[in-house]
């Protein structure tokens, strides 16, 4: 089990869930794991009975790099630091850095050429990146975009280690490896620690997120703010989880396009109708079709492929008693590609989300943002990201797929395109 589920790890729930049904159990090494691939089994986890779990131990690992941020931290501490961070997510807020996108999506759009080939997730990786970078932290950071960039690669592939479920049972840490990652964090941390000064030395409110974090205070528990460590943490976190999502939902959202030219073209009417100008915020409710063709392409790719949690006491599911510590493993990969729920799962149809047809389905039959208290606090944020730069991309260009193969599938930290996306650029 071990080796099966190291090598191959997203074929091997897949396949088992397909012959074991809505629970899976197996071993690796002395954890007990159990998969859940019904939306009823995943709604109790994720909401109803959410007391019970924790995040996994393995998370102790992205500790190292994101400390006590969102993601990771547990219990009370966390519901603080939620409440904490939640204005800076406040809708009026999100249109706010809506601009922001745009901007950065011209910009990427203006330094295209006709028929260029391009390894398009790396376009993405950069775009969203750098969106992120200007919204959490404004303009100042963008001087020191590479070294950052850097620094969150090296970061990031200690992350891609650690953040999976069990990781620390199947991958141990070489020294040299050790020693890159804890110099790329002491970097990272620099920039960080001065980007806080900065702010702190101002005091005012520069509209970003960062700034947002250090005005917070608790006035529902204990009144107090943040400290610059849980700020930085909060920053990290937030960086790491807020742009190689997005990049990957917008990935695969390209590709699918390129291979259904009739879905594509009522893409481009819809964007069209904007009339050239450069879409605004407010524009995402004549952007409908837009917003079903990315949450079909999630359906299909979700960016988190999996979540788990760990039981804290003993509990019963679909009429089995699940030990306590157990692990509990949903995976959005399976259960959105689930033909009970979802027909015909392997097609591409942005159909499926009208809204009369998506209120048929069960909520968790289609959870790329999980739920639960833990619900991902960036939603609001990828849908306004996505559909943004989705809009203004294709006011100017599309893509054309040069692989002879479709892009296989990399379950990282995100669901990646394996090996990038090789596109073609072509002016519409
Ligand atoms: C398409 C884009 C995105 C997807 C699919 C996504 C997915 C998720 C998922 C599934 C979780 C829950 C993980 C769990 O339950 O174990 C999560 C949590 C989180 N996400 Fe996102 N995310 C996206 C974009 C963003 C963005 C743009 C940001 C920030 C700007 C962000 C910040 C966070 C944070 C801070 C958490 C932890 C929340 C908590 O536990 O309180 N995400 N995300």
């Amino acid at each position: 089990m071990l080796i099966e589920f190291a090598r191959r790890r997203l074929p091997f729930m897949v396949e088992s869930a397909k012959k074991y049904g809505d629970i899976v159990f197996f071993k690796v090494g002395n954890e007990r794991i159990y998969l859940f691939n019904h939306p009823d089994l995943i709604r109790d986890v994720l909401v109803t009975n959410q007391k019970n779990f924790t995040k996994s131990r393995a998370l102790d690992r992205a500790k190292r790099v994101l400390g006590e941020g969102l993601l990771t931290s547990e219990g009370d501490f966390h519901l603080r630091q939620r409440r904490l961070a939640q204005p800076a997510f406040h809708r009026d807020r999100i249109a706010a850095y809506g601009r922001s996108m745009v901007e950065y999506a011209d910009r990427a759009r203006s330094s295209w050429s006709d028929g260029r080939s391009v390894n398009l997730h790396d376009e993405m990786m950069r775009l969203t990146l750098a969106i992120v970078a200007k919204t959490l932290f404004s303009a100042d950071v963008e001087k020191e975009s590479t070294e950052i960039g850097e620094a969150l690669t090296t970061t990031f592939d200690a992350f891609n280690l650690g953040i999976l479920p069990f990781s620390e049972l199947l991958e141990k840490l070489p020294l040299p490896y050790i020693k890159r990652f804890e110099a790329a964090r002491a970097r990272l941390d620099k920039t960080i620690y001065r980007i806080i000064d900065e702010h702190r030395a101002t005091g005012e409110d520069t509209g970003d997120l960062l700034s947002m974090l250090l005005l917070a205070q608790d006035t529902e528990g204990d009144g107090g703010g943040m400290t610059d460590v849980q700020v930085r943490d909060e920053a990290m976190t937030i960086f790491l989880a807020g742009h190689e999502t997005t990049a990957n939902a917008l990935s695969w959202t390209w590709y699918l396009l390129s291979q259904h030219p009739e879905i594509e073209s009522r893409f481009h009417r819809e964007v069209d109708a904007l009339g050239g100008r450069l879409p605004r915020p407010e524009d995402l409710a004549r952007l409908p079709f837009t917003r079903m063709i990315l949450a079909e392409s999630m359906r299909l790719y979700p960016p988190a492929w999996a979540v788990g949690r760990r039981a804290i006491n003993e509990f019963v599911a679909g009429g089995y008693s699940i030990p306590a510590r157990s692990m509990v493993l949903m995976s959005q990969y399976i259960t959105h590609r689930d033909p009970r729920f979802h027909p015909d799962p392997e097609r591409f149809d942005p159909e499926r989300w009208l809204p009369e047809m998506a209120a048929m389905r069960p909520k968790f039959s289609y959870f790329p943002f999980g739920g639960g208290t833990r619900v991902c606090i960036g939603e609001q944020f990828g849908w306004m990201e996505g559909i943004l730069i989705l809009a203004t991309i294709a006011q100017k260009w599309r893509f054309r797929f040069l692989g002879s193969a479709p892009p296989e599938v990399d379950p990282k930290i995100t669901l990646r395109p394996a090996g990038g996306l090789s596109m073609r650029i072509e002016r519409r």
